[in-house]
């Protein structure tokens, strides 16, 4: 059954470790994100862009796809289906599709109008026993058509967020989605460090976790960071296991063209990767 994200973030923070979320495309992605999580008895997210969700025709289809497989994979970790950056409208169909967890992404909305929108998401969250991440600072890079500048969020505006109630706060801290550039600052910790200081028990969560340094995603989580997303970085080591597959002809040898066949490196190279991020955020053995 799905949980909610509060127990396992709560835990998280207060462990000193961080659980993934890690983004999911299709059925290959879930699969082996949940197998994965599941052989290294860590808890586990479940992120869904409204792209995604659109791409594999609408949340419900989601929903169906993850709940079948918590059964017939037999997963006992706690596992969250979250949706990943949404819109108000999206949060409400995702929490009537049987999402167990939303975020709701106000960060382009003046402080007051996120505030408002994100305080009645609140109350609709607290009814149905979900949980809500709420964003202040935008997260740079391009995800989905959602453009950011990786701001630094301002303090005083994280504790007005934290204080409606939300379950985890994101908050831009230099952050980018997809590849940092080669001038990349590094995330700025004097940012997150004040952040925390002011939102004391509130988990925090790293967006952008494709290529920031270990020693960095270390500190973050040392400075009350408790979910760190993940999402081009599976994209990167499908796309260079699938590639060498082709590249190697074996596509052409015998049934190499049949699809459980084709996608299995990438599948395989996605289990790797969320292998190599659950050893490094700690949640290894905290189901
Ligand atoms: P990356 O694609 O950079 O890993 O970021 C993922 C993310 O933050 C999803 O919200």
């Amino acid at each position: 059954m799905l949980v909610s994200a509060k127990e396992m973030l709560q835990k998280a923070k207060a462990g000193k470790y961080a659980v993934g979320q890690f983004n999911i495309n299709n059925l290959e992605w879930t699969k082996a994100i949940l197998l994965t999580a599941q052989e290294m008895n860590s808890p586990v997210i479940l992120g869904v862009s409204e792209g995604a969700g659109k791409y594999m025709t609408g949340y419900k289809t989601v929903v169906g796809m993850v709940n079948g497989m918590l059964e017939e994979l037999k997963i006992t970790v706690p596992v969250a289906l979250h949706l990943d950056h949404g819109s108000y409208e999206g949060c409400l169909k995702c929490i009537e599709a049987g999402f167990s967890s939303i975020m709701f992404d106000g960060s382009h909305y003046p402080i007051e109008e996120n505030v408002a929108k994100t305080s009645e998401l609140v109350k609709i969250c607290n009814e149905k026993g979900m949980s809500l991440e709420a964003e202040v600072g935008s997260i740079g890079g391009e995800e989905d058509g959602v453009v950011g500048a990786g701001e630094c969020a301002d303090p005083q505006e994280c504790k007005a967020i934290a204080d409606l109630g939300v379950t985890m706060l994101a908050a831009g801290i230099g952050n980018i989605h997809g590849k940092y550039p080669e001038n990349w600052k590094g995330l700025s910790f004097d940012t997150l460090a004040a952040v925390q200081e002011l939102t004391g028990e509130m988990p925090l969560v790293l967006h952008g976790g494709t290529g920031i340094p270990e020693d960095m995603i270390k500190k973050a989580i040392s400075l009350g960071v408790a979910k760190i997303n993940v999402n081009t970085e599976c994209q990167l080591s499908f796309a260079a296991a699938t590639r060498e597959y082709i590249e190697a002809g074996k596509d052409l040898q015998g049934k190499g063209f049949d699809p459980r066949k084709l996608l299995a490196p990438g599948f395989e190279a996605i289990k790797a990767t969320v292998r190599e991020k659950i050893a490094l955020f700690g949640s290894e053995n905290k189901a």
